[in-house]
């Protein structure tokens, strides 16, 4: 199909090439974006799904191809010059500004002012309010970006693009940090974008999300792409094979064993909140050795502030964590590191990773004593040994192991974050969203991680807002909600309904009017 002729096609790739120092990530790509549509993209970390977007957004030039928009060639030399074609993007990595407000976010490089000169706060924050208010969300938009959880921001992306008024547009994995609610009220935005004829090109590794919302669906393998259909005549099963190659790979079956003695004690923590109540409330629990609890909770349940808690990095924090019998008292990560627990955070670009250092280097940063020599000298040979290791069982796409961090795809830098901690060798796993942005083929890998790690005696405790991984991972439930513990029971005893009725007990229902209270934090 000429794209010249076609009016429902917005804008075509034809013949993309991107090359990469030592990466190829995109070899002669051909894909339409229709009107009025939901395209949806997907394929396996480092697929070139990101490259492709930032092609069409103006960030990355292609080395060979061209865009199409009407039937003719445009350059789209950066994100100024795709914003005038009507292109906005949601981008895979967070990019907002966290000393500056929600508004001042939303607004940036096109302020709102009074007489051309001084910025119209005022004006903003209603404009903002509005937006936010469309998505369902209740921050004040004169909140510090800063203070936000990873999730809100993500909200606060999706209400920068809307600001934009776009005929296309972007999102790159935009769920990813979002719970189950806040999904549901982005796909009625998108269902009203849709109507309004806006082209919505739409990347992530949930398949359930595709299928539910998508028009149309391209797969990419390898920089190539696979197949592309109308989303009604294909199904999951189609979807994999032209993802991985083949049918879909066995998934993690559950290793039987017994648990060991207890690991680790959280007992009666609390972390006050700004503006009174508490973020964490009243919170006991144990986890055992070989044991995997699934905490799970919508966003703000007070969840990862707990993981904080027990990493000892909340000063405010009051209750007594207990590791193998023994209180922790150290007060720094690292102490607690060295005592056997290790994090892998929710925001793993800002927390997990060092961007401009290599692969190798970020994974052995928490672990290099392992690799010292009479703890002088790193021993680069075995420490390139270990981070080998782990980077063939994650299947993690890299061109060097001293290539920098900032050259990976979004989901191979959080396998990377991964490995890191796996690096240390804990005693206990706090995992803050463990399948976040990975996709499936490395999911399976990091649940049997996960698995056989705790048949070899590990405790993990992992936080989700993903009732199936939940639901398919736990050896025990613990549910929260608003700071509290609101239930805890045997994964053989856990039905869904249960299950997400007791992450909804106290939590107050979501404000749409900006009153300044911020009740999903
Ligand atoms: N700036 C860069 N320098 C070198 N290589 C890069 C750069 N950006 C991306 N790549 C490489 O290009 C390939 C495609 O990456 P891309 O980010 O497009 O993948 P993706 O499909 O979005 O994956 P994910 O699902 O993990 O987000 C990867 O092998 C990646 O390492
Ligand atoms: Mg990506």
């Amino acid at each position: 199909m000429s794209a010249s002729s076609n009016p429902d096609i917005v804008l075509s790739v034809r013949g993309a090439t991107k090359v990469y120092p030592g990466t190829q990530a995109l070899k002669g790509v051909d894909f339409d974006v229709r009107r009025g549509a939901v395209n949806v993209l997907v394929g396996e970390n480092g697929a070139g799904k990101s490259t492709l977007m930032k092609i069409i957004a103006g960030v990355e030039q292609p080395t060979e191809g061209q865009i199409l928009m009407g039937g003719e060639p445009v350059t789209l030399s950066d994100t100024a010059a795709a914003a005038k074609h009507g292109i906005g993007i949601v981008f895979q990595e967070l990019n907002l500004f966290p000393n500056m407000t929600i508004a001042e976010n939303i607004f940036i490089g096109r302020e709102k002012t009074r007489g051309g000169i001084d910025i119209d706060a005022k004006a903003q924050n209603a404009e903002a309010a509005k937006l936010l208010k469309r998505l369902e969300h209740a921050n004040d938009p004169a909140t510090p970006v800063g203070d936000l959880r990873i999730g809100e921001q993500q909200i606060v992306e999706i209400a920068k693009v809307l600001a934009q008024d776009a005929r296309i547009i972007i999102m790159d994995e935009p769920t990813s940090a979002l719970s189950a609610a806040e999904v549901d009220i982005l796909f009625r935005v998108i269902g009203e974008l849709r109507a309004q004829g806006v082209a919505i090109v739409y990347i992530s590794h949930r398949l359930e999300e595709l299928v539910r919302i998508g028009d149309y669906i391209t797969v990419l393998r390898d920089g190539r792409i696979t197949g592309s259909r109308p989303m009604g005549e294909v199904d999951v099963p189609w979807i994999v094979r032209a993802m991985i190659g083949s049918a879909s790979k066995d998934f993690a079956k559950t290793i039987h064993h017994d648990y060991g003695p207890e690991l680790l004690t959280v007992e009666d923590m609390t972390l006050p909140r700004k503006g009174g109540g508490f973020a964490v409330d009243h919170v006991s629990l144990s986890l055992k050795s070989g044991e995997i609890v699934g905490i799970y909770g919508l966003m703000g349940a007070g969840r990862s502030e707990l993981f904080d808690c027990i990493m000892g990095r909340m000063p405010e924090a009051k209750g007594r964590v207990t590791l193998a019998g023994q209180e922790l008292t150290e007060r720094s990560i690292h102490g607690r590191i060295k005592r056997g627990i290790a994090l892998i955070p929710e925001d793993r670009k800002a927390e997990g990773l060092v961007q401009i250092l290599s692969v190798a280097e970020n994974m052995t940063m928490s672990s290099l004593a392992a690799f010292t020599r009479a703890g002088i000298h790193l021993d680069v040979a075995k420490e390139k040994r270990g981070v080998a290791e782990f980077v063939k069982k994650l299947a993690v796409k890299v061109a060097s192991l001293d290539a920098p961090v900032s050259s990976l795809s979004g989901g191979n830098q959080q396998k990377i974050v991964i490995g890191k901690a796996l690096m240390t060798g804990p005693k206990v796993l706090l995992m803050d969203e463990p399948s976040r942005g990975i996709d499936i083929g490395a999911k399976a890998e990091v649940f049997r991680v996960m698995r056989e790690l705790a048949a070899q005696g590990l405790g993990i405790l992992f936080v989700t807002s993903d009732l199936e991984e939940v639901m398919e991972l736990s050896d025990r439930i613990v549910v929260m909600s608003n700071g509290k513990i609101t239930g805890e029971m045997a994964r053989a005893e856990a039905a869904e309904e249960k299950v997400v009725a007791l992450s909804f007990l106290g939590h107050e229902p979501h404000k749409t009017t900006g009153s300044g209270r911020r009740e999903l934090q």
